[in-house]
């Protein structure tokens, strides 16, 4: 098998790498780290639908932005299903849990609108029923373009494959609420390509999908961070002195940590309007560490570049662990090095005592951290739980050189816009 250095040796630049060492820094329940706790009689967004990811619309550059005063949110969505016999259990019951955990399979793209960033009401879906070419609508960006509204909304269409695509709509306001019109011709932009991006051929559990555009601040240009796995047929990759870092004596066993293999991807624009792409290395790897690194997005502050990426504790390594939550890398330059916050990585996890508590968190450029709620338990054993699907409260962190600091939290899914755009 190829090092990663053989493997993108020709590149203009060399990933960085979240290390087996930098993850033995991560610990749970750090109170500067670790989202408060969520409390079990949390409100829900809707009885009809569950939502997680969340999606902001903002400009390319990462402001969230209203448009005519109105906040305007995409989420993953799926029904419920409380009256269903698919979902009744043998006693009579809704099995909200597996209804829950079914979810990603019937993902849809809804969005939601609000004039005063939360108490959110639903617009409904974004794309009609038969525009999408796959099953699922998993995650991804809305960016608004312009003043006459144009939206562009990347996503990844999974099942079959995982393809990053994207469609062009536009959002209408009234005095009411807002609209979304078009979205109807999805385009394919590209997919994972098997020489630095792992394909489906090479492993079935391969993780190719969450796009997040973006303008570089220094240079202008349209580049994508998403979420991958680095190539290679499943199993065969190393985990060598490089992935494993500088480790005290008795941990430099690896185990079988060579199955994870999460990478945090970069694409560049050839053309102005994002329609033809073109996949570089990754910027930041973590095989022997972790095999997720989700959501991948930047918040540009004091002239640095801040990577957040969601991860799980089931997505770990052998000998190496730590909580769901969102991690987080900083540079001085695009292309790195990039070096782990808080010198582990962890940026925000959930506490251990309510470990399914939250997910799939966003760090917003005025550093709030939108996320959903999956699962808080009711009882001290903790095998009683309530399912979320619903905004969480936002939290606010502190970002300061490479440290982060916990310093405030606000209400269920307040998404506050950072700018209002006058549509023309
Ligand atoms: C994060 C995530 C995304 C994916 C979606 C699928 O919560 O796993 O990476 O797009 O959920 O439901």
């Amino acid at each position: 098998m190829k090092s990663n250095t053989e493997k993108f040796g020709k590149a203009p630049h060399q990933p960085s790498l979240w290390t087996r060492a930098d993850a033995l820094k991560v610990h749970a329940d750090d109170p500067t780290t670790t989202q408060p706790l969520v409390s079990a009689d949390f409100p829900v967004l809707s009885n009809e639908v569950f939502i997680w990811d969340t999606m902001p619309l903002r400009d390319l550059d990462g402001n969230i932005t209203s448009v005519d005063g109105w906040s305007v949110i995409f989420t993953l969505t799926a029904d419920r299903h409380p009256n269903d016999p698919e979902y009744i259990d043998e006693n009579g019951n809704y099995d909200i849990t597996r209804d829950w955990n079914d979810r990603h399979g019937r993902a849809k793209m809804y969005y939601w609108f609000s004039r005063t960033g939360k108490d959110w009401k639903l617009g409904g879906r974004v794309m009609a029923e038969g525009v999408s070419p796959t099953a699922r609508e998993w995650a991804g960006t809305p960016i608004l373009l312009n003043e006459q509204g144009d939206v562009d909304l990347y996503y990844t269409a999974v099942t079959p494959g995982a393809t990053i695509v994207k469609v062009r709509g536009r959002v209408v306001t009234t005095e009411h609420g807002v609209s979304m019109v078009g979205f109807e011709k999805v385009k394919p932009l590209f997919e994972a390509d098997g020489k630095m991006y792992q394909t489906e051929a090479q492993n079935p559990f391969w993780g190719f999908r969450d796009p997040w555009p973006f303008r570089d601040p220094n240079n202008g240009k349209l580049y994508m961070l998403f979420e991958g796995n680095v190539a290679g047929e499943r199993g065969s990759h190393k985990v060598g002195k490089a992935e494993i870092g500088d480790v005290p004596p008795g941990y430099e066993d690896v185990g079988n940590s060579r199955f994870q293999t999460a990478c945090v991807g970069i694409a560049v624009a050839r053309d102005e309007d994002g329609d033809d792409w073109e996949m570089l290395p990754p910027l930041l790897t973590a095989v022997g560490v972790n095999d997720q690194t989700e959501r991948p997005h930047f918040v540009f502050q004091d002239g640095k570049y801040y990577l957040f990426t969601i991860s799980h504790t089931f997505t770990y390594a052998d000998g190496v662990t730590g909580p769901d939550g969102v991690y987080g890398f900083v540079a001085d330059s695009l292309f790195g090095p990039y070096v782990p916050l808080n010198g582990s990585g962890l940026v925000l996890g959930n506490p251990s005592s309510q470990p399914f508590q939250t997910y799939s968190h966003c760090v917003m450029p005025n550093g709030l951290v939108t996320s959903f709620i999956d699962s808080v338990p009711t009882d001290e054993s903790g095998t009683q739980i309530r399912i979320g699907g619903t905004e969480a409260p936002t939290v606010e962190i502190k970002i300061k050189g490479q440290q982060t600091f916990v310093v405030a939290e606000y209400d269920y899914g307040y998404i506050p816009p950072m700018l209002d755009v006058t549509l023309e």
